[in-house]
């Protein structure tokens, strides 16, 4: 009988953010709404969907994956005083119309059971209920709106009529992937469509935005000198071309392996290796 060896590992504990100046992780997802890159792209379509909401109106905001749009709904929350509106936020999923149902009963705190037909007039109810009795505006985010299934459009529709259109009560922002632009325009949509006083949407950064971006990153998570060479500023906007979630994967893997290098600052050769590392890249 053999005698179990133990193995011994020895994992290099470096501390990748203290070696580049960072007092926090850069490029991680959790960034305050007052810490965002500032663009007036950005600050344009935050205007517009403000101004719909205002208005009491809905509208869309679509874009591909990694362009910004969840961070953009977050500061349009930040910028709806709660003195003045009430707003939902529910991650659409692949639901059924009275599963969508429940789902936006469980974030209004509304009752989440029953039929179709009556969660519907539950939350028309919750609604109205925000605007007469507490004096707030109902707003309702749906995000990853390209997951709607074809059938459920309609609630949309329902959701925002009410008194048979008499009163604007609802607004619905719609943030979704570019398919829901083609599923907006299907005929079977076009009473949803036509309800939506606006269409925003989102663009890639462009080269120099990228590299002012990734400075942005390195500046807000405490690094006084940017840990990134220009060679590699332009390898990361090659791979990523301007996707800011692309280029978050991007940056933060590559300072790892900088670090794990032993190098002071990120070059090109740090980016290759790291595309290597990210799945799908
Ligand atoms: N204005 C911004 N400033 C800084 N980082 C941003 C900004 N907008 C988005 N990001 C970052 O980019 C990544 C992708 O953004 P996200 O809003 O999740 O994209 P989408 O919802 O379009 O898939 C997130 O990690 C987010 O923190
Ligand atoms: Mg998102």
């Amino acid at each position: 009988m053999t005698t179990p060896q133990t193995v011994t590992m020895t994992i290099p504990m470096t501390d990748w953010r203290s070696r580049f100046g960072f007092h926090t992780a850069p490029f991680t997802r959790e960034i305050p709404v007052a810490q965002r890159f500032p663009l007036p792209f950005f600050d344009e379509v935050l205007t517009a969907l403000f101004r719909t909401v205002d208005q009491r109106n809905s509208a869309a905001l679509i874009a591909p994956s990694g362009t910004g749009k969840t961070a953009l709904l977050r500061a349009l929350v930040d910028l709806l005083p709660e003195t003045r509106y009430r707003v939902h936020y529910v991650k659409v999923t692949d639901l059924s119309r009275r599963d969508l149902c429940r789902e936006i009963a469980a974030v209004c705190g509304a009752q989440p059971a029953g039929s179709y037909p009556v969660l519907v007039r539950r939350l028309q109810e919750c609604f109205l209920a925000t605007m007469t009795d507490d004096a707030v505006r109902p707003v309702l985010l749906l995000d990853e709106a390209h997951d709607l299934r074809p059938n459920v459009f309609g609630l949309i529709r329902i959701l925002t009529n009410f008194e048979m259109d008499a009163r604007l009560v609802l607004s619905v922002i719609l943030a979704g992937q570019t398919p829901l632009r083609e599923m907006l325009r299907h005929p079977a949509n076009e009473n949803v469509a036509r309800r939506l006083s606006h269409v925003a949407t989102l663009r890639p950064l462009s080269r120099p935005e990228s590299h002012r971006y990734i400075g942005h990153r390195c500046t807000i998570a405490g690094a006084t000198t940017i840990p990134f060479d220009p060679g590699s500023l332009e390898a990361v906007y090659e791979v990523a071309c301007g996707n800011l979630r692309a280029t978050d994967q991007l940056a933060a893997k590559a300072l790892e392996v900088a670090s794990d290098n032993g190098a002071a600052i990120v070059d090109a050769s740090h980016i290759a290796q790291a595309r290597r590392l990210i799945p799908g890249s």
